[in-house]
């Protein structure tokens, strides 16, 4: 395979780390500057140059997009994409991960444990947004702070107030989250690649920090994640739409809370304190799915006109509790069920001796006004059900 890694730092750990792990299993590997790009937008025909010379054949990019250059970094992913070329993250998902307000939206739809979080405008809405999530003391952070430096610890309402008033002064947004003390100072990061842990640790923050990013002089040492810390970190990749992805929890009194997820994970310091080899694992990855590209599904499904994906829980619907699916009114009018979420676990692609229960949340395709159709049927509209025209990642 030809692989082409985009990053700014030819030399860093990372970078060199994923091309000697793709040189050892036999790859073509080449380090690009992320923005040596030109990018090519024409009626059929998306094209790129590098450096103003055509591109080289490439068939797999790993991209490292570094948070001062995402508005850029996220267009050549996105231009790669749409040139038919797999990418290890997709440009949505990079987008999306990047932004902390964003992806604390995404999660909190899911089984997945996130700190209270706030985001407010308004100079008089602090305070009371303040109490709604506990009191004092609180975390203020920048939405694309990188590496702790734009993340606050206010002991009172009135600094926390003053502080985002002064940050909104400057034109920056802030959110307000719940600062989780029992966590004292530490956090656990958990490598994802495709849909699993491969390498976790423990970050302790230097004394008297509460951040424990290893840029602000936090230690690290190696963690036996638990179960339900390897189940969150996994679902949040997944949510998110990132395959490799440095997932940052909490260890708090009510089990693991996602802080961020990283689509560029540094490799040092896990693959240091683990010994694992994670730039190998990574490469694997994309050798088993570098045959099938991003959809993108919203695009695809807009084309398909009047079709599209629906979302509702099975509630009060006496057609479809209980029946198998292969008997449900559903068939007969062309309305797939890609998958069934229940307690929490996904059945994908379930079969039609599958049988339906009350609380089941079933993913259709279909005609939309059949589905619409189907859905005005019920009884009662439960607070949970939506149309979801859209891709789960955005
Ligand atoms: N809500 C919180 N409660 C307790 N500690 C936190 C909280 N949010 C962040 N921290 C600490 O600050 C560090 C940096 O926060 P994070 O959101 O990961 O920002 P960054 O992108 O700058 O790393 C975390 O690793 C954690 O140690
Ligand atoms: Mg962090």
């Amino acid at each position: 395979m030809k692989i082409a890694i985009l990053s700014r730092q030819p030399r860093c750990y990372s970078t060199s780390r994923l091309k000697k792990a793709a040189a050892e299993r036999g790859h073509k590997v080449r380090i690009l500057d992320t923005l040596r790009f030109s990018m090519q937008v024409e009626h059929g025909n998306p094209d790129m140059y590098y450096g103003n010379k055509p591109l080289p054949s490439i068939d797999a990019v790993i991209p490292r997009i570094g948070s001062s250059i995402t508005f850029f970094g996220v267009a050549v992913v996105k231009q790669f994409e749409e040139m038919g070329v797999y990418t290890a993250n997709e440009s949505l998902a990079i987008r999306s991960s990047r932004d902390k307000l964003r992806a604390m939206q995404i999660l909190s739809r899911y089984d997945v444990g996130i700190p209270a979080t706030i985001f407010v405008r308004d100079k008089d809405d602090i305070m009371p947004s303040i109490e709604r999530i506990g009191g004092p003391p609180v975390i203020i952070k920048l939405l694309e702070g990188t590496q702790g430096v734009g993340v606050i610890l206010a002991e009172t309402s009135k600094v926390a107030e003053a502080i985002i008033q002064a940050l909104h002064s400057a034109k920056q947004n802030v959110l307000i989250q719940k600062f989780v003390k029992e966590s004292k100072g530490t956090d656990v990061r958990a490598l994802v690649v495709g849909d699993r842990v491969v390498a976790a640790m423990r970050r302790r923050g230097a004394p008297g920090e509460f951040r424990s990013n290893v840029h602000r002089g936090g230690s690290t040492e190696v963690f036996d994640l638990p179960d339900d810390y390897q189940h969150t970190a996994v679902r949040a990749a997944q949510i998110t739409g990132l395959r490799i992805a440095g997932v940052d929890m909490l260890e708090s009194n009510d089990g693991p809370q996602v802080l961020e997820v990283n689509s560029s994970p540094g490799l040092e310091g896990i693959e240091t304190a683990t010994g694992i080899d994670v730039a190998g694992e990574i490469i694997a990855d994309i050798e088993n799915n570098v045959l099938f590209p991003d959809v993108d599904l919203k695009q695809r499904l807009r084309l398909a006109g009047g079709f599209g994906l629906v979302e509702f829980v099975v509630h009060k619907m006496p057609d479809l509790e209980k029946k198998a699916l292969r008997d449900a009114p559903l068939q007969e009018k062309d309305i797939h069920v890609m998958s069934i979420t229940r307690e929490n676990a996904v059945i994908p692609n379930p079969k039609g001796d599958e049988i339906i229960r009350k609380g089941d949340l079933l993913l259709c395709y279909g005609e939309l006004h059949e589905l619409r159709n189907f859905a005005k049927n019920r009884k009662r509209k439960p607070k949970k059900s939506k149309l979801i025209n859209r891709q789960p990642t955005d």
